[in-house]
């Protein structure tokens, strides 16, 4: 047996965190190039096995639990940010129960009713932006204001109307402070004393607060449970009948928050920009939209999405471009053999997977580089194909994951707010289609990967014409 090759770097400690960190994925192109599927770089000491490739996606997201952790790999930066008791803060097998409570909440009742308060929110929001409001035409800031919608559509669904309302209220500050605690530096050097992180635990225990708060107003009334996300955990009740405590609610919908508002709002972005590029897509939209609505284009609603074809591939096409998150990891528990090589990877690494090296491959896409939704129409469902699905307990999900797609990632750890951020990204592209025409200013922007997501790079903007 032999341990991975390790990239070439000047400098022992800091190792390639420069080239890592500017582009990754040039980073591990190029190292694929010179070292195989297989190789280890170092990251500000610590050392980092890249296993790249289907086989690579496949390890990774299906390795068993006793080889493979994400708490080890993550909790340092999630764990001050959620808070205790949640996430990466609990044995696997208690995720699994939460992802569980997490799902019942995100069910077809509950999109049917989101969807005209997110359009309410939009029309709200769009109205009074700054580069955006009640003119005819304009050249909107994307940086400037779909984090700041996203959130706000977000909360009034997932969070519910009373953490909607506070965002109005000193909530906006809060949530920034404690972003500011969710950053690549925070996962590089967690115990750095920076003033940052003092902000980010004190705006923690504000919002934490806030939702029990919340939790104990709603009992005191003696409501009937409605079905948003707060009610949906508080009648939650754990295999062995407990229910889940006060503060399991409050920092699971923290998490949520922060899970949402990131990947979503990036992606509106890169949608936004992509479709700019190509305005001939905007009117291919906009035709369906009336193909599915009738020519008065009625009102959006969630049992006419699935017919919304060309949304649908717009949305794959731009995560297939820019998955909001590049590196998956996960510390290796055990020594572990690479099928069908030579190599161990010695346990104490991270391992990572990239599933966005794939879906930028040549040998899985073609043109691969270029924003062309209409080649989902003869590839529907890849990440979900003729493969095996297990359940772990939160519902089926793919496990033979040797697929080149994977955004939303496979097994155990797999996203359950792809339903969520599906209906959402809808309803915020429908709506942009009916309403506007635009070009995006200065063409496709480069990424910033200097944050927790895969940003465009600023100044993103787009030359906004209402329609008739
Ligand atoms: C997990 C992507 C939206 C909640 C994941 C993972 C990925 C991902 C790649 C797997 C991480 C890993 O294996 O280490 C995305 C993308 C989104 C999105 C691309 C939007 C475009 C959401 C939303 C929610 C959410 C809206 C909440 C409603 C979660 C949760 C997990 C997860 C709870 C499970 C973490 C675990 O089991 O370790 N997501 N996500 N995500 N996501 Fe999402």
């Amino acid at each position: 047996p032999k341990r991975p090759p390790v990239v070439f770097h000047w400098f022992p400690f800091i190792g390639s965190a420069v080239t890592y960190g500017i582009d990754p994925y040039v980073f591990f192109r190029q190292c694929r190039a010179k070292y195989g599927d297989v190789f280890t770089f170092v990251l500000m000491g610590r050392k980092i096995t890249a296993y790249l490739g289907v086989k690579g996606n496949d390890f990774l997201f299906n390795g068993k639990l006793a080889d493979l952790s994400a708490e080890e790999a993550y909790s340092h930066l999630t764990t001050p940010v959620f808070g205790k008791d949640v996430v990466y803060d609990v044995p696997n097998h208690v995720l699994m129960e939460h992802k569980k409570f997490i799902k019942s909440g995100l069910g077809f009742d509950q999109f049917r009713a989101y969807v005209p308060l997110i359009v309410n929110e939009m029309h709200d929001f769009l109205a009074k932006a700054p580069t955006w409001g009640p003119g005819k035409s304009g050249v909107a800031d994307l940086l400037a204001t779909m984090p700041v919608m996203t959130i706000y559509t977000a909360s009034r669904t997932l969070q519910g109307e009373e953490v909607r309302a506070g965002f109005n209220a000193g909530f906006a500050d809060l949530y920034h402070d404690l972003d500011q605690g969710f950053t690549p530096i925070n996962f590089i050097f967690p115990w750095l004393p920076l003033p940052r992180n003092k902000r980010r635990d004190r705006a923690h225990n504000i919002m934490a607060e806030t939702y029990l708060n919340i939790i104990k107003k709603r009992r005191a009334a003696h409501e009937n449970p409605g079905t948003d996300m707060i009610w949906t955990l508080m009648g939650s009740r754990y295999r062995d009948g407990r229910p889940l405590k006060d503060h399991e609610i409050a920092n699971m919908m923290i998490a949520l928050l922060m899970a949402g508002q990131h990947t979503s709002a990036a992606t509106i972005m890169w949608i936004l920009s992509l479709l700019g590029s190509k305005p001939e897509v905007i009117e291919m939209l906009y035709e369906e939209q009336k193909r599915v609505f009738g020519k008065e284009l009625r009102p959006l609603d969630f049992d006419s999405y699935k017919d919304l074809h060309l949304v649908n591939y717009v949305i794959r096409e731009a995560l297939r471009l820019h998955p909001p998150i590049h590196s998956i990891m996960r510390k290796v528990k055990r020594n572990l053999a690479v099928p069908g090589t030579k190599i161990v990877i010695p346990a104490g690494h991270h391992l990572l997977a990239a599933p966005g090296v794939t879906a930028t491959d040549e040998e899985f896409f073609a043109h691969a580089k270029d924003f062309d939704p209409e080649r989902w129409n003869s590839r529907v469902n890849e990440d979900e194909g003729d493969v095996e699905r297990v359940d772990y307990g939160y519902g089926l999900v793919t496990k033979g994951a040797a697929s080149p797609f994977l955004p939303f990632g496979a097994g155990r750890h797999r996203c359950i707010g792809e339903q969520f951020a599906t209906m959402h990204l809808c309803t915020l592209v429908s709506t942009f289609v009916r309403e506007y025409k635009w070009t995006t200013v200065g063409g496709v922007p480069k990424v910033d990967y200097s944050s927790m997501v895969a940003l465009p790079l600023g100044p993103v903007k787009i030359a906004w014409e209402r329609r008739e």
